[in-house]
Parts: C-alpha cells; sequence; structure tokens
C-alpha cells in the first residue's frame, strides 16, 4: 500500500523548473560531423552501456509495483538502456517479490540493513551492480519510518569491504554533498549518484502521508546541479551519476557536460507508463536516444567525453 501510495502521490506533482535551467549548452551554428559520427556510450563502474541514460529505481513487491517493474524491464530491453528495480526490501520478507525482481540486474537496498542481509540479496539476485540507497529525511517523516540511524555508517564501511560487486551509493531526491562524496570515495565505492532535489521529493510525499506534516523540512537538501557542481571536483576519482528531476535530453546532456557518466530517470518515464503505456515509453526513449545525438551534434562532441564543460551558468 506505502509502495502504491507514493507512486500515486509522485505522479501528481510535476517537474516544471529545475536547477538546470540555469545553464546553457554549448551552441554551435556550424556542425562538424553527421549523426552517425556520434558515440552515445558511456563506461559506468566499468561496465560499457549504449546510452548514458537509465530508468532508476522506482518501486517493487506486491503485485501492482511488480507489474509495473516487469514492464520498465522489458522497455528497457528493447530500447537498450539499463534498467534499476527500486528496493529489494519487500522481496526479504515476501517469496512471491523475491520471484518478481529482475535477475542479473541489480539489488537496491536501504542503508538500514546489514551485510549479511545485503549477502542473502546478492545470493538471489546475482546483480550487476548494487544500489545503496540513503533516505533519512524521508525516514523520519514517514510515520512508519525507521528513526534509528546509529547502523548506517557502519552497515556502509561493512558492506564496502566485503562485498565484491560494484557499489553505487545513492540518493534519494536530496542530493549530496562533498563529505558525502568523499566518504564513498575512501570506501571504494564504484559511484555515487547524487540525486538532487529538484523532481521527486520524499519529504513532500511524506508530508502529504502524515497527519502532522511539517512543509519546512522539504526545503532541505541541493538540487542536482548544486550537486553536480560539488561532485565534478571527484569525477576523477569516482564515477559520478546524475539523477532527481531529469525531464527531457537537455537536462541529460546538461548533467554529461557537468561531469556525470550516467542520468538517471524516475518520475517522467513511470508517469509515461501509467498513463500512456508501454508502447509510448519505448517510443519516447527512442526518441530520446535520438535527440541526444542532434544536442551532442550542437556543441561539436563526437562522445560522452567530448562533451564534458561544454556548459556555463547563466
Ligand atoms: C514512486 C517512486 C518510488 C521510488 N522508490 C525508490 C526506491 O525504492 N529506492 C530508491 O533508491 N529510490 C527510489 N525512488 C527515488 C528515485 O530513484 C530517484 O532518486 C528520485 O525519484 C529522483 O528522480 P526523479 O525526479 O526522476 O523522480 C523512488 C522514486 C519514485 C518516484
Amino acid at each position: 500500500m506505502r509502495k502504491k501510495d507514493h507512486i500515486n502521490i509522485a505522479l501528481k506533482d510535476k517537474t516544471t523548473k529545475t536547477s538546470l535551467d540555469n545553464y546553457r549548452i554549448d551552441y554551435n551554428s556550424i556542425p562538424y560531423f553527421g549523426i552517425s559520427e556520434v558515440d552515445t556510450s558511456t563506461t559506468i563502474c566499468n561496465q560499457k552501456w549504449q546510452y548514458p541514460f537509465f530508468i532508476n529505481a522506482i518501486t517493487s513487491g506486491g503485485e501492482e509495483c511488480n507489474f509495473i517493474n516487469k514492464q520498465l524491464e522489458e522497455v528497457c530491453e528493447i530500447c537498450n538502456i539499463e534498467f534499476f528495480a527500486g528496493s529489494y526490501s519487500p522481496a526479504l520478507k515476501n517469496e512471491e517479490d523475491k520471484k518478481c525482481y529482475p535477475k542479473n540486474k541489480s539489488i537496491n537496498i536501504g542503508l538500514d540493513k546489514n551485510y549479511s542481509t545485503v549477502l542473502k540479496a546478492i545470493e538471489e539476485v546475482n546483480p550487476k551492480y548494487i544500489q545503496l540507497h540513503t533516505n533519512p529525511l524521508q525516514e523520519m517523516i514517514m510515520p512508519e519510518g525507521d528513526k534509528n540511524f546509529e547502523n548506517w555508517l557502519n552497515n556502509l564501511k561493512v558492506i564496502s569491504t566485503k562485498t565484491q560487486v560494484p557499489i553505487i551509493l545513492k540518493e534519494t531526491g536530496f542530493g549530496m554533498n562533498n563529505k558525502t562524496i568523499e566518504l564513498a570515495i575512501k570506501l571504494n565505492l564504484a559511484a555515487v549518484d547524487i540525486s538532487g532535489k529538484d523532481g521527486t521529493n520524499f519529504a513532500k510525499i511524506e508530508n502529504s502521508r502524515t497527519k502532522n506534516p511539517s512543509p519546512y523540512l522539504e526545503e532541505i537538501g541541493y538540487t542536482t546541479a548544486e550537486s553536480l557542481e560539488i561532485a565534478k571536483n571527484y569525477k576523477n576519482k569516482i564515477d559520478i551519476i546524475a539523477s532527481g528531476g531529469i525531464r527531457n535530453p537537455l537536462d541529460v546532456i546538461k548533467c554529461l557536460a557537468l561531469g556525470a557518466k550516467a542520468v538517471g530517470i524516475s518520475r517522467v518515464f513511470l508517469d509515461i507508463l501509467i498513463n500512456k503505456g508501454k508502447e509510448e515509453l519505448i517510443a519516447e526513449i527512442k526518441k530520446w536516444q535520438e535527440e541526444l545525438k542532434y544536442i551532442m551534434i550542437l556543441t561539436n562532441s563526437k562522445n560522452i567525453k567530448e562533451l564534458e564543460n561544454k556548459i556555463r551558468k547563466i
């Protein structure tokens, strides 16, 4: 029920303006090459992806949410983009949810879970990546949230030393500061997903579920652009993934120009799937794949590396 609530509330809130609107990418009146020369591939956690954007953790557990995941997985397969399912937590409690969780892709698990739980999940899913998500503010506002954070740091340390699978430390829409990124580097994590405060806001979602809301808490966190400006100082030490409020291919390009190696989308793609259906989502993703190339041509960038820094604040 909670997962379904999250989806319904998240979809009511459309992203209009974001921090990325304060940036302009390079535009060249004379393009130097044609579309067949553009390479959109990227490398994340030492794995090559054909496209630099992906569907980021949304949901799991329960018949309806598992069906959403199944459809998202199929869409990603057809479009040749990566799919990251939502939290593995429901599968830890329920055999049916376990069967429905995508195998050999990724697991998404919260930092409240200890190493033995993560190991169990790894054995069950055989993932290519682990997204360790962090969401303390959501837990604080969520009526049924866990308020005991004393083990989170230790869980992160133990999981990172004992696990061979590449770990992505993932925010959930509140952005990251330098201390969090430095910690991820110190622990030799493969990547951080800075998931900034520009799109889905779980403080807002939980405020609308509680009898005693505190709207001012929705202001806490860093925007996607703020987080990327911080993260770009570390891009040679850890892979940077951007997410939070991504609306279109231009936003993807802006994040890449600001130093991200890949960009995650949750709400915008979920919205299309729920309100228009799977075929529309496939068509939209294919359109994004084509238009990414158009924008790369306009910036005279043959590949993702050449996009770097071709952006300025306005
Ligand atoms: C309905 C919904 C459920 C989500 N569930 C998870 C989750 O289980 N694990 C997680 O790490 N992030 C979860 N997220 C957060 C997203 O992965 C992402 O970090 C955040 O929504 C910002 O991206 P967006 O603005 O594109 O939605 C969820 C987002 C939505 C909209």
